[in-house]
């Protein structure tokens, strides 16, 4: 069984075999049965003590031990870049992913939508969807940045060099930038979405007038305790570098890691533990009150990208149009939806499918989602059911050239035809 040790981004120490763990130092000259040290950075070494994220790992062989990578030629949706032609400022939308129709593991299942910035850049962030039908029998790395998992569909098992996370839809997970990976599908397919932040780690937001509870909550980010497989046997390991997609194949698993302690680690959250606040008397806060987490730019409150909820909560306004108002933001906003129906839009945006309204997009609730609530009585009523999200950054998207081939054909047309004010 899978244990876990909550806390955010808290210094964990774990082994799965006793004595494995050194104690006292990181790098003993000769470590506990011949295991290697090595160590796992997540920031830069000097950065301050309050931001620096590292982990020592003790592993069976060193990760330095591999042959060359050579381009990997799978995944065609996969990182192929953004096209440069001038983007036209269109709000967009997209269906859910179709299933395929042949084996196809997580690597291969993968759709890269949206992207900004390049990730060599250390800034910006992706949008991938997922879509596969069986497990993966090698191994992923990405050196471009951090992965969150949105699973939408069917529960996944993510094999990490710091332990297994099980997570089904409903709960999402990390993986740290680097840490290597496989996927397992307990149940036979899966898809979902996947965020990929190039920029600073995601961390929990500051609270402010909050105080020191609320939102997501640090005790209920869950991280592994150390798990190994001893495989000496051929193991393909797919790196995303820079953009491309690259492979080489070691003749053991590398997820060999025995015993590890450091703060910079997977989890996973649930999220119906997200603690959501919002007005008990009128208007609504900004959206930024459902942000679950947070990577910061250089610019002091501007996010290099937000993980935002929009979670089942009650609604008790008063005098107020209580779904998101019609609004233009200089932030660009990537929303995913993984059950229900998100309370600004009636139809066309189903669980699995995206949408992309960038920098400077009108947009806000359809028309009728509109005319519902101009029109409804205001008693309290809960939104049941439902789990939408958001991926917000300072960075403008650019879609995929798959993406805008696919996008869907009348999206503006939710916003046709509302009725002009009537002045006295
Ligand atoms: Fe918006």
């Amino acid at each position: 069984m899978t244990s876990y040790i909550p806390g955010f981004g808290n210094h964990v120490a774990t082994e799965a075999v006793p004595g494995a763990l050194p104690i006292g130092r990181n790098a003993p000259q000769r470590p506990a049965y011949g295991l290697y040290a090595e160590q796992l950075s997540g920031t830069a070494f000097t950065a301050p003590r309050h931001e620096n994220r590292r982990s020592w790992l003790y592993r069976l062989r060193p990760t330095a031990e591999h042959p060359p990578y050579r381009p990997y030629d799978g995944a065609p949706r996969f990182a192929p870049g953004t096209s440069g032609a001038p983007l036209p400022p269109n709000r967009l939308r997209w269906d859910p992913m179709a299933m395929p129709q042949v084996g196809t593991d997580w690597i291969d299942g993968m759709t890269t939508m949206l992207a900004n910035r390049d990730p060599a850049d250390l800034e910006g962030v992706a949008v991938h969807v997922y879509a596969c039908n069986r497990d993966m029998d090698r191994v992923f790395v990405d050196a471009d940045g951090e992965l969150v998992f949105l699973p939408q569909a069917g529960r996944l098992t993510i094999l990490t060099e710091l332990g297994r996370l099980d997570i089904a839809p409903g709960q999402i997970a990390l993986v740290p930038r680097g840490v290597r990976f496989r996927v397992e599908l307990p149940d036979g397919e899966a898809a979902g979405y996947v965020a990929e932040n190039h920029g600073s780690l995601f961390r929990l937001p500051d609270l402010g007038p909050i105080g020191a509870n609320g939102l997501g909550n640090s005790r209920d980010f869950e991280t592994p305790v150390a798990w190994f497989e001893d495989r000496d046997e051929p193991t393909p390991v797919v790196q995303k570098f820079l953009g491309s997609l690259w492979t080489m194949t070691l003749d053991h698993s590398p997820l060999d890691v025995v015993a590890w302690h450091g703060n910079l680690a997977p989890w996973r959250y649930d999220l119906s533990r997200f603690n959501t606040i919002n007005t008990v008397s009128f208007d609504h806060p900004d959206p930024s009150i459902f942000t679950l987490l947070t990577s910061p730019s250089d610019v002091p409150g501007r996010a290099n990208a937000d993980l935002v909820l929009f979670p089942p909560r009650w609604m008790v306004a008063e005098d107020t149009f209580r779904p998101p108002w019609f609004h233009r933001n200089v932030m660009s906003e990537a929303m995913g939806l993984i059950t229900g129906a998100y309370d600004a839009k009636a139809e066309g945006f189903r669980p699995g499918g995206l949408s992309l309204h960038n920098l400077m997009a009108g947009h806000g609730p359809d028309h009728a989602s509109w005319q519902a609530a101009s029109a409804a009585e205001l008693k309290p009523h809960r939104i049941e059911g439902t789990m939408a999200f958001m991926v917000e950054s300072c960075w403008p998207y650019r879609p995929t050239t798959h993406a805008l081939a696919h996008a869907q054909l009348d999206y503006d047309a939710v916003w046709k035809d509302f009725p002009k004010a009537r002045l006295p």
